[in-house]
C-alpha cells in the first residue's frame, strides 16, 4: 500500500487501506516518542507553517511537537496577530507564505470547506486541523488509534458518540473513519443537535442515554460548542447535563462494565462529562493527546513524502 496524497482534506475521502496506513506509521512514530531522545531526522529540510484561525491548544502544540520531533522548521501564525487583522485575504495569506518555500500548511478554520479551496488554489501540501463543522481528520485518526490500541480491534465494536453531533467536525471524522473500519456506531443527543438523515452515514441514532450506553464498549463524549450554535438548542445546561452528561451514575446504571471513555477536549466539566469519569479509570483521554503526537508526525510525513515524489516527477 502506497499513499499517494498530497493533502490530508478530510477522511471522507480516504480508503480504509490509506486509514490503516496512517496508523501503523503512527505506531512506528510512537515508538520514537519513547526513546530518550525522541527524535528522528525524517523532515529535516523541511518547512512546516501552523496557520491557526480559530482557537487551540492541543491541536497546534501536538503538529508543532510532531514536526519538532521530525526535525522539520515549524512556524506558528495566529490569525489574531496576523495581518487577516488588515482585511488581508487566506488565498493571499496563502499565496505569501508558499512564496517562502514551505512544504506544508496545517490549517484550522471556522469555514467548512477552507483546506479545500486552499489545496486547489497553492502547490502547498494543506493538512486540515478542523474546518468548521465539517472535518477534523487527525482528531478522528488518534481517537482510532486509541481505540485499537487499547482494545486491539476496531471492526465489529460499538462505538457511541454522544452530545452536539450537528455542530461536530469530530463525529463526522470519527463517523468516516469508523465506518470504513468496520465498527458500529451509535449517534446519541437532544433532537435539536442530531442532523436530519445522518442515518446515511451507516450510523443508529438513538435519543437515550440508556439505550446509547447499554452495548458500547467505547463512549465518545463531545464538547457542547455554545461558540458554534446560531440558537438556543437545549432548555438548560443543566437540563442538558440531567439528560446527557456522562457521570459515574449513569455508567454504573447502564453501561457495560469495561468501558472506554473518550473525549476530543476541551472538556466542559460538569458539563458533559463529569469530573469522576474524566479522571476515572476508563478515561483515556490524555492517552488520545499523546498518540495525537504519533499520528501528526505519521500525516506530516507522509503527506511531505508524497509531495517529494510529485516534485521529482514521479506519477503520484
Ligand atoms: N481536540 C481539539 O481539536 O482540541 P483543540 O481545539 O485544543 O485543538
Amino acid at each position: 500500500m502506497k499513499w499517494e496524497h498530497r493533502h490530508l482534506l478530510g477522511i471522507e475521502e480516504l480508503t480504509k487501506e490509506e486509514i490503516l496506513l496512517i496508523l501503523e506509521q503512527a505506531e512506528g512514530f510512537k515508538e520514537v516518542l519513547t526513546r530518550a531522545i525522541p527524535k528522528v531526522p525524517t523532515l529535516r529540510g523541511k518547512t512546516i507553517v501552523n496557520l491557526f484561525c480559530e482557537p487551540s491548544t492541543r491541536t497546534r502544540i501536538s503538529f508543532e511537537l510532531a514536526a519538532k520531533r521530525l526535525n522539520a522548521d515549524i512556524l506558528n501564525i495566529a490569525a489574531a496577530s496576523s495581518s487577516f487583522q488588515k482585511g488581508e485575504t487566506l488565498k493571499d495569506t496563502i499565496k505569501n507564505i508558499e512564496a517562502m518555500n514551505v512544504d506544508v500548511i496545517i490549517i484550522r478554520h471556522a469555514c467548512a470547506g477552507a483546506p479545500y479551496f486552499l489545496a486547489k488554489n497553492t502547490n502547498v501540501g494543506i493538512v486540515n486541523a478542523g474546518d468548521g463543522a465539517h472535518e477534523h481528520p487527525t482528531q478522528a485518526l488518534l481517537d482510532i488509534f486509541t481505540i485499537r490500541e487499547k482494545l486491539g480491534k476496531l471492526a465489529g465494536l460499538n462505538v457511541s458518540i454522544i452530545g452536539d453531533i450537528a455542530h461536530s467536525r469530530v463525529a463526522r471524522s470519527n463517523i468516516w473513519a469508523l465506518t470504513k473500519l468496520g465498527a458500529r456506531i451509535t449517534v446519541c443527543g437532544p433532537k435539536t443537535m442530531i442532523p436530519k438523515e445522518i442515518e446515511k452515514l451507516g450510523v443508529t441514532v438513538t435519543y437515550s442515554i440508556k439505550d446509547a450506553l447499554k452495548t458500547a464498549d467505547v463512549v465518545n463524549v463531545l464538547r457542547i460548542q455554545i461558540e458554534r450554535q446560531q440558537e438556543v438548542v437545549f432548555p438548560s445546561l443543566r437540563e442538558y447535563t440531567r439528560s446527557f452528561g456522562i457521570d459515574k451514575e449513569k455508567l454504573k446504571t447502564f453501561a457495560k462494565k469495561e468501558i472506554l471513555i473518550l473525549h476530543p477536549g476541551p472538556i466542559n466539566r460538569g458539563v458533559e462529562l463529569s469530573q469522576e469519569v474524566a479522571d476515572g479509570e476508563y478515561s483515556v483521554i490524555l492517552d488520545q493527546v499523546i498518540n495525537g503526537v504519533a499520528i501528526r508526525m505519521a500525516v506530516l510525513f507522509l503527506v511531505s513524502m508524497a509531495r517529494k515524489e510529485n516534485e521529482e516527477g514521479k506519477e503520484i
